[in-house]
């Protein structure tokens, strides 16, 4: 299984130590091969707001020399992995000049066919709040760009590092974290079976609709889409 983590810190704490188990255990079940990033090493610039990555292409990025192995490795992928600590009740700044960059493979530009057939994780923890939205933040970038299913795990962790959190809580978090990697290696062996999400079909149809009336006229949106046929009929779910 191929796998693309991308760490909204660069600190070894509880949200990398949750992954790593997380990765440990869902080797038992396959063959894993990964490919980590860690913000804001992996992409240390904020988007300009320049929009030429969605009018002139993503290569167009003056960043490109960073997005682009990531997003490389993301359209590569069987299994997204987006990690980030609670921030005043949000994610990393780091991890959201990221997800901005990324815009442009949102279903209302160019998402990429393949990650119609991944599936996609969110790891959280926080000291005591603010879980459920840094969690949305980063989820909702994995379903706009297509994801069959993505997984959550959100921990309340009540400490400032992972060496501090008692051992009972581990153990409880392990625990978790087990029946959680049993769950995800089942979605993404068979994500070929799991219903598309009625948000992907909903966004998708209307996206085509824009195109072929005019309403949405970007032409390096519609390039995209008439390139893989999504404005003749097929569709990549
Ligand atoms: C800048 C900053 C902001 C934080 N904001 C919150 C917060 O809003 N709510 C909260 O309960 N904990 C907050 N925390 C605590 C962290 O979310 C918590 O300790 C987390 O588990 C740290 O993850 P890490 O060990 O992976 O870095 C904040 C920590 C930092 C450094």
């Amino acid at each position: 299984m191929k796998i693309t983590v991308i760490n909204g810190n660069l600190r070894r704490g509880s949200t990398w130590n949750c992954m790593n188990l997380f990765l440990e255990k869902l080797s038992e079940y396959n063959e894993t091969e990964v490919v980590e990033f860690a913000l804001p090493k992996g992409c240390p610039k904020f988007c300009t707001g320049c929009f030429s990555c969605f009018l002139n292409g993503e290569q167009t990025c003056p960043h490109a020399e960073y997005t682009e192995p990531i997003v490389k490795a993301l359209a590569d992928s069987d299994l997204i992995i987006l990690t980030s600590p609670v921030y005043g009740f949000d994610v990393t700044g780091q991890m959201k000049a990221l997800l901005d960059h990324l815009c442009f493979m949102w279903l209302s530009h160019r998402p990429n066919p393949r990650l119609f057939q991944s599936v996609g994780l969110v790891i959280t923890t926080t000291a005591g709040a603010g879980l459920s939205h840094t969690a949305k933040t980063m989820k909702n970038s994995l379903q706009f760009w297509g994801v069959k299913k993505a997984f959550t795990y959100k921990k309340a962790v009540a400490a400032l590092k992972w060496e501090d959190i008692p051992e009972p809580k581990k153990a409880q978090i392990k625990k978790e974290i087990a029946a959680l990697a049993a769950k995800v290696s089942k979605a993404a062996a068979g994500v070929s079976k799991l219903p598309t999400p009625l948000k992907t079909r909903f966004m998708f149809y209307l996206m085509k609709k824009m195109l072929k009336t005019g309403k949405w006229d970007n032409p390096c949106d519609r390039k995209h889409w008439e390139s893989l046929g999504w404005l003749d009929g097929k569709k990549p779910f």
